[in-house]
């Protein structure tokens, strides 16, 4: 089942990573140590194989794949010899590499990525593309009335406005190729009545938001904890510190405001009380592609006690990332081989702000996953369509 996966922000830290990851794992140069997919509970034959996945995607520069991969080599994101035994390889995915169009109203921009989506469906024999948003987080945009409707959305795009933000565009030309679409990021992408409408008009299902990587992920394993020993949470700070392009971007208050809420979603939601604190994120560029996150638990037991957790994380964004890429585009095309539609609500496992469900523990979501994945290899007999 020869499978495309294309990364919109395909130049970026977690698309390159995912690019390099993928290229040595069919190589057989690295193992697939972070991948969900390769787990016993997951793994199957209804999974495309790493072999077979074609990747391509969109960026707004220009910068090659190869210069992407050595920096990120330089900074200890990924090994430096996989950058130099696979430049032939790389060199085959930049030509699979569009730029993101530009001029023209929205509606012809679109028309534009639906072909470049087309095109790399049918030059590579593919039995389906999987689009996965790892580009740059976007604030929340202003509404529009056309965000309600199919029909008023694809009249509003012909116009001057911009009606849609980047994600959502991707996502619109996604649909309308037949495309599913996977949102890795907190911008809005398919969050909308008018795209939801059109992706079940087209039959494709869709997944989002907001890949779990680092606290957030520690959080929806110590949350259930309080919550299951009846502990009482007072107080949950966080503090994350970042550089690289994702932390650049996040200096921006719109764009960090839209990350913060996918990061608390999680307590609220868990606990069913919203303890006091919230999440500081900071631009520290020295940091690079590394993360610090410091969080402050204080709770209450018996009688009252009060006591504390501190916990602190150092992660690599990139590569704890990227093997979550390639574990969504593999899961999304065997659920869309099977016939699903909609939101894939058990994927919820990689995801901070999962969509069309409330389940946060991550025990939870990872039985969800095993089903999904027992119900694909089995033939999809029991899977939940839409
Ligand atoms: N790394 C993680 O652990 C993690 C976890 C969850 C979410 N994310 C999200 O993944 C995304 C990517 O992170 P990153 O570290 O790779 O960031 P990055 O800044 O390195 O890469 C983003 C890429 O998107 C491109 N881009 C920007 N606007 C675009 C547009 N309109 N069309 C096409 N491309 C566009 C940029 O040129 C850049 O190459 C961010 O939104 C981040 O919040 C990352």
């Amino acid at each position: 089942m020869r499978t495309g996966v294309w990364l919109v922000g395909a130049r970026g830290s977690v698309a390159t990573t995912s690019i390099v990851g993928a290229l040595a794992l069919r190589a057989g140069l690295t193992g697939p140590t972070g991948c969900v997919t390769e787990l016993p509970e997951v793994r199957g034959p209804a999974l495309p194989a790493f072999a077979d996945l074609v990747l391509g995607g969109h960026d707004v520069v220009a910068t090659p794949l190869a210069k992407r991969a050595e920096e990120l080599a330089a900074a200890g994101v990924l090994p430096g010899r996989l950058v130099a035994a696979l430049t032939e390889e790389l060199a085959a995915v930049e030509r699979e590499l569009r730029p993101a169009p530009t001029g023209g109203t929205q509606a012809d921009r679109a028309a534009a990525l639906v072909r470049d989506l087309t095109d790399f469906r049918e030059r590579h024999g593919l039995a389906r593309v999987v689009v996965v948003n790892v580009s740059a987080t976007e604030p929340a945009p202003r509404p529009h009335p056309a965000h309600a409707d199919p029909a008023a959305l694809r009249a509003a795009l012909t116009g001057p406005d911009e009606v849609l933000p980047p994600s959502s565009l991707y996502a619109y030309a996604a649909v309308t190729a037949g495309c599913p679409y996977v949102d890795f990021t907190p911008s809005t992408g398919l969050r909308l009545p008018a795209l939801t409408a059109l992706a079940d008009e087209h039959r494709v299902p869709y997944a989002g938001n907001d890949g779990k990587t680092g606290e957030t992920l520690v959080k929806s394993v110590l949350a259930p904890m309080f919550a299951m020993r009846h502990l009482a949470v007072r107080s949950w700070s966080g503090i994350n510190l970042l550089g690289g392009g994702d932390g650049a971007n996040l200096a921006d208050p719109d764009a960090n405001a839209a990350k913060v809420r996918s990061k608390q979603r999680v307590l609220g939601e868990t606990l069913g009380y919203l303890p006091q604190g919230g999440t500081r994120i900071e631009y520290v560029e020295e940091m690079g592609d590394f993360k610090t996150a410091w969080d402050l638990v204080t709770f209450a037991g018996f009688l009252g006690t009060g006591m504390r957790l501190e916990f602190t994380w150092h992660g690599c964004d990139s590569a704890l990332a990227a093997p979550l890429v390639l574990d969504l585009a593999r899961l999304t095309a065997a659920a869309h081989a099977a016939g699903h539609t909609g939101p894939l609500t058990d994927l919820a496992f990689f995801f901070k702000d999962p969509l069309g469900t409330t389940t946060h523990s991550l025990a939870d979501q990872w039985t969800r996953l095993c089903d999904l994945a027992r119900q694909l290899h089995e033939g999809g007999a029991d899977a939940p369509r839409r």
